[in-house]
């Protein structure tokens, strides 16, 4: 069945100008930040942003901030017809999708940077990646002047790095983290699955075995060097390489656990590594 696509507007006045709408109406905003080329995944981030708002906005927007000049800005996939179709059918109430320039006006000179918990991990494999995600988010929260805004755990890190950002700056806005949405063989849904060929796609699986393998490992007592050596080698025998990470962290500030048995730590554990000219990245709780 086709939806009448959501309202799209472009600017940031517009946005506002149907945000102080429905604000002046008593209703609650939740915003979904994403780059586009949604699945199923961005769909259940709307749908838990529904339950905490009467308004729900999407945004649509591929940062160039956060790509390094080697990375896959220009081939990541782009489809803003199915994109607001998607958003329509999931009951979305207005859709931003700005251009660059209107993001970035010419002599652009400003950055958030959020320091501790964007250096490991992403941060060290991806040195732009953090400063590019703070610096738009912070933007698109103030642009939006949401009361709430929903963020995937399947990006973690950015889920912490985003959370601390909001405290430190005081933003008024309640950060939720959306539960990761898995295929039916676990492989966590992103938009970059579309890279994979059909035998990546199939080996692709042994990333959410390994990382349940491993936390269980960990959660049973288990030492953290060798949960994360068990990991990286069952990653490797299914034919990924390199592996940026997989390694046991706090939940919370992504500080390093192990090597040792983590005892009552709330722990998380997270990968990112490469399956043929893909780079994946997932995590799990322990
Ligand atoms: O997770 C993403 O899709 C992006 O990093 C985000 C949060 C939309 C910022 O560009």
């Amino acid at each position: 069945m086709s939806h009448p696509t959501p309202k799209i507007v472009r600017t940031v006045a517009d946005l506002r100008a149907v945000v102080r709408g429905w604000k002046v109406a008593g209703e609650r905003v939740a915003l979904v930040p994403t780059m586009g080329a949604l699945h199923q995944g961005h769909l259940s981030l709307i749908a838990l942003g529904q339950t905490h708002a009467d308004r729900t906005i999407a945004s649509v927007f591929v940062n160039p901030r956060q790509f390094a000049p080697h990375e896959d800005f220009d081939s990541y996939p782009r489809g803003e017809a199915r994109d607001a179709e998607l958003l329509a059918g999931a009951g979305c109430d207005l859709l931003f999708a700005p251009t660059v320039d209107e993001m970035y006006a010419p002599g652009f000179s400003t950055a958030v940077q959020v320091s501790g918990v964007s250096e490991p991990l992403e941060g060290a494999a991806r040195p732009q990646f953090f400063g590019g995600v703070a610096t738009v988010v912070a933007k698109l929260l103030i642009q939006a002047q949401a009361d709430v805004a929903v963020f995937g755990e399947k990006d973690y890190q950015q889920l912490q790095v985003i959370r601390r950002m909001v405290r430190d700056l005081d933003l008024p806005v309640e950060i939720v983290g959306a539960p990761t949405a898995r295929a039916e063989d676990g492989l966590a849904l992103s938009s970059r699955n579309a890279y994979l060929t059909a035998p990546e796609r199939a080996a692709a699986v042994a990333l959410p075995t390994a990382l349940k393998t491993a936390a269980r490992a960990v959660a049973a007592g288990g030492r953290v060097d060798a949960a994360e050596a068990a990991g990286q080698a069952a990653l490797a025998a299914a034919g990924f390489g390199p592996i940026d990470y997989l390694e046991v962290r706090d939940a919370g500030d992504l500080s390093r656990l192990g090597p040792g048995p983590i005892g009552a730590a709330d722990a998380r554990i997270l990968v990112a590594a490469w399956l043929g000219k893909t780079r994946l990245i997932d995590n799990m709780a322990i």
